[in-house]
């Protein structure tokens, strides 16, 4: 696994990019849309709740950094025709992307696959998987406008080696893992688009305090901390690296 975790970027690491973040209003997505901001990204910041995402709005504005732009969109309820109104619609406002943080995901719960609930199960697939093919296929040609795009894919580490209990939540990131490899094999050669796939490691997020609720978060790092992966793929410095597992953490 490759792992950029003590990556420091310049400072205008991400100046003019056009950069959508899914699950932006909330944990690592949230930090990713304002790190990238920060490095001078025009983000949008998709997501299901809107207060959520006009605090991140807010908050990187406060910071300095440009506009953003918000994107409501539920990833449960999303169909086809949707995702393509989504995509006329950043065609229409920024002409192209230059990188796609996909990041939305549900936990489902932790429960042995013989009583696991079927309506659940299909609902942790769709919005964790199916969805973001979906907005990947709708998106890719914008991402072919760019001189310079980027794919992550957040996967964990049970899509990598799987683990009792986890049910459609690992299957899901099993399956993110195959998709960026299809994608990304697809595109190489034919384009300026790589795709990778990242595993976060342990975060203090909301999600991270479901699976594991009896775990003291001041074991764990805060999103802002584990950012150096996220800026490594999304910049110029991981230009013609496709196809690969990278960590955000060591060792997690
Ligand atoms: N935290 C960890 O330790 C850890 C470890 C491995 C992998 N990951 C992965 O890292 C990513 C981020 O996780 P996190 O810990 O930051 O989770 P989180 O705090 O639960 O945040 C998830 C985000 O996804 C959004 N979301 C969920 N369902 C959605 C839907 N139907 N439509 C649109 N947006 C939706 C949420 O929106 P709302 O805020 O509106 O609910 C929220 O902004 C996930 O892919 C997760 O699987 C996390």
């Amino acid at each position: 696994m490759l792992c950029e975790f003590d990556y420091q970027p310049a400072a205008n690491l991400l100046k003019d990019k056009v950069i959508l973040v899914t699950g932006a209003g909330a944990g690592i997505g949230r930090a990713a849309a304002k790190a990238y901001a920060a490095l001078g990204a025009s983000v949008v910041l998709l997501g299901r709740t809107i207060s959520k995402l006009e605090a991140v709005y807010d908050e990187i504005l406060e910071a300095g950094g440009p506009e953003p732009a918000i994107y409501p969109l539920n990833l449960e309820g999303a169909s086809w025709p949707d995702y393509q109104a989504m995509a006329d619609r950043l065609y229409e406002t920024f002409g192209r992307l230059d990188g796609v943080l996909h990041n939305a995901s549900i936990l489902g719960t932790l429960s042995p696959v013989q009583s696991y609930n079927p309506e659940l199960w299909q609902r942790v697939m769709h919005i964790n998987f199916n969805a973001q093919v979906m907005l990947q296929q709708a998106t890719l040609s914008l991402l072919e406008q760019s001189e310079d795009a980027s794919i992550i894919f957040t996967s964990s580490s049970v899509g990598r080696v799987g683990r009792a209990y986890w049910g459609p939540y690992a299957c899901s990131k099993f399956a993110t893992e195959g998709f960026v490899q299809v994608l990304s094999q697809e595109l190489e050669n034919i384009s300026n688009i790589r795709v990778n796939s990242l595993n976060p490691g342990a975060t203090r997020t909301q999600m991270r305090a479901d699976a594991f609720p009896a775990e003291h978060p001041d074991t764990l790092r805060k999103p802002e901390e584990i950012m150096g992966t996220y800026l490594y793929l999304m910049g110029p410095d991981s230009k013609g690296i496709t196809g690969q597992q990278f960590n955000a953490q060591p060792n997690r």
